[in-house]
Formats: structure tokens, sequence, C-alpha cells
């Protein structure tokens, strides 16, 4: 015999279901917008926009819905990063009706223009194709700060864990949630036009990171970090407060104020 709590619930659905299908239920009418992606192939070199044609109706709300609709119906070859649909991974970044943004997290109605939704790949960064970034260069910059904890050696040699104070661990909130997805550095104007590729100037997302363990009371190399992006005039300089960066972030960080905090850490230490 079925226990009481799954077979009460298994007839209502029974009978809802029967009651549906007696109602004479009528589906939304079409709404279609037509949805227009830039396309690369890098083995011809050759880029375009398409468009292709959705009605929203017919597709589950979010702007990923719709380009995983377009690759399942309408063209496979369209390619584009996506993993977790929850915000979580941030490979689905890439510029959606002007504004950088997780397709996963970005509602159709949002952003369409009257019957038109408009999608780029993150702007400023080499394309592998359509809405895939290239993001190596983003990558070797990120490595470049050491984002790990750096432990004394009598630390190291502890085996104790290495405790932080609730209040300094307070001090990492609005940082360790950061998933390096690019929006804000690909939104910044001083990142798009630094010298080299971008090699210079590091953005605001690399700076954030680079702050979240300065900020971290256990590291112990705080004063070196500081140094590191101190030196030479653009690892931090060339942000000139315009805050584009914060604007576009998807976890409502804000990666303009976390650079500002670097620079008075810079000043404090060059005293
Ligand atoms: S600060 Fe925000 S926009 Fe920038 S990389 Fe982190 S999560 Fe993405
Ligand atoms: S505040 Fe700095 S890092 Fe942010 S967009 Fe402006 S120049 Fe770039
Ligand atoms: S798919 Fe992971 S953040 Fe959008």
């Amino acid at each position: 015999m079925l226990a009481r709590g799954v077979t009460a619930p298994f007839r209502a659905n029974h009978v809802l279901k029967r009651s549906m299908s007696a109602t004479n239920v009528t589906e939304k009418p079409a709404d279609v917008v037509q949805v227009q992606i830039f396309r690369y192939n890098q083995e011809t070199g050759g880029s375009k926009m398409q468009v292709f044609p959705v009605d929203v109706n017919q597709c589950g709300p979010m702007v990923l819905d719709l380009i995983v609709k377009i690759k399942n119906e309408q063209d496979p070859s369209l390619t584009f990063r996506r993993s977790c649909r929850e915000g979580i991974c941030g490979s689905c970044a890439m510029n959606i009706a002007g504004s950088n943004g997780l397709a996963c997290l970005k509602k159709i109605k949002d952003v369409r223009d009257g019957g038109k939704v408009t999608i780029y790949p993150l702007p400023h960064m080499p394309v592998v194709k359509d809405l895939v970034p290239d993001m190596s260069g983003f990558y070797e910059q990120h490595k470049t700060i050491r984002p790990w904890l750096e432990l004394t050696s009598e630390q190291a040699a502890n085996p104790k864990e290495t405790l932080q104070s609730v209040a300094d661990r307070k001090k990492l909130d609005g940082l360790y949630e950061c998933i390096l997805c690019a929006c804000c550095s690909t939104s910044c104007p001083s990142y798009w036009w630094s010298e080299e590729g971008n090699k210079d100037y590091l953005g605001p997302a690399v700076l954030l990171q680079a702050y979240r363990w300065i900020a971290d009371s256990r590291d112990s190399k705080k004063a070196e970090r500081v140094k590191q992006l101190s030196d030479g005039a653009f690892k931090l300089y060339k942000c000139h407060t315009i805050m584009n960066c914060t604007r576009v972030c998807p976890k409502h960080l804000n990666p303009g104020k976390a650079v500002q905090k670097l620079k008075l850490e810079a000043q404090h230490f060059s005293h």
C-alpha cells in the first residue's frame, strides 16, 4: 500500500490533468523575435550578423534558452559557452542588447528591443568562433596576481587550520563571490585600449581578485602583492573611475571600488 503522503498529491495531479484536457486550453499567439547573432569563422576569417526568428512563447524565459533553442532547431553550428545555467560558472558571458552579462541570467523580456534582440561576444576580446571569446590573455593576467593563499613558512609547517576571525572573514564579502566572467573588464574602456593586447592594464576583474587576496587576513604576502601592482604605471593606474565595470557585474559586486581600495593600499605602502 502506498503511503498517504504519496497518494494524495498523485490523485490531485491526475484530476487536474483531466480537467485541463477537458477545458479548451488556448495556446498563446506567436510572439516572434528576430535574434541577431554575431557569427565568426576563424578558418575563413568571415564575420556577419545572422538573424534567427524565434517564437518566444515557445521558448524558456532567458537569453540562454533562446540561443540553445536556435542551436537545437535552426543551426547546430552556432557556437557559445555555457555550463551551469544559473550564474555560477561565468561561461555564458556575452554582450546582449549592448551590455555585457550572463545569458542565463538575462531575461528575454528585459533585453528585447521591440521585435529584436542583438547578441555579440564580449567586446574587445579575440574571437575563437561566434560568441566564444579567447580568454587566454585574461587568464594569463589572472595568474600574475598569484590567486592563492600564501602562508608564512611557520604557518605552512603547522598542520592546523589557519584561523580567521568572523570580522576578518567579513572583509572578503563582495570579493570572494567573483566568478571571473570578465563582463566587467570587457566593458572597461581603459582595458579595451590598453596597449600590447591588454597585457599592461590588469582590468577590474583581475584587480578585484588581487584585492581579494590582499584583504585576506591569513595571507602573508600583502606588502609584496601591493608592490607588484604598484610597479609600472599601468597595471593599476589606468583605471579612470568610469565605473562601467560595476554597472555590468552580474553578481552585483563593485570591482570599481576594489580598484580604488587597491590604489589606497598602494599609497599607504609607498610612504
Ligand atoms: S567582478 Fe563581477 S563582472 Fe567582474 S569578473 Fe567578477 S563576477 Fe564577473
Ligand atoms: S572604474 Fe576603472 S576598472 Fe571600472 S570601468 Fe572604469 S576604468 Fe575600468
Ligand atoms: S551558464 Fe554558467 S553562468 Fe551562465
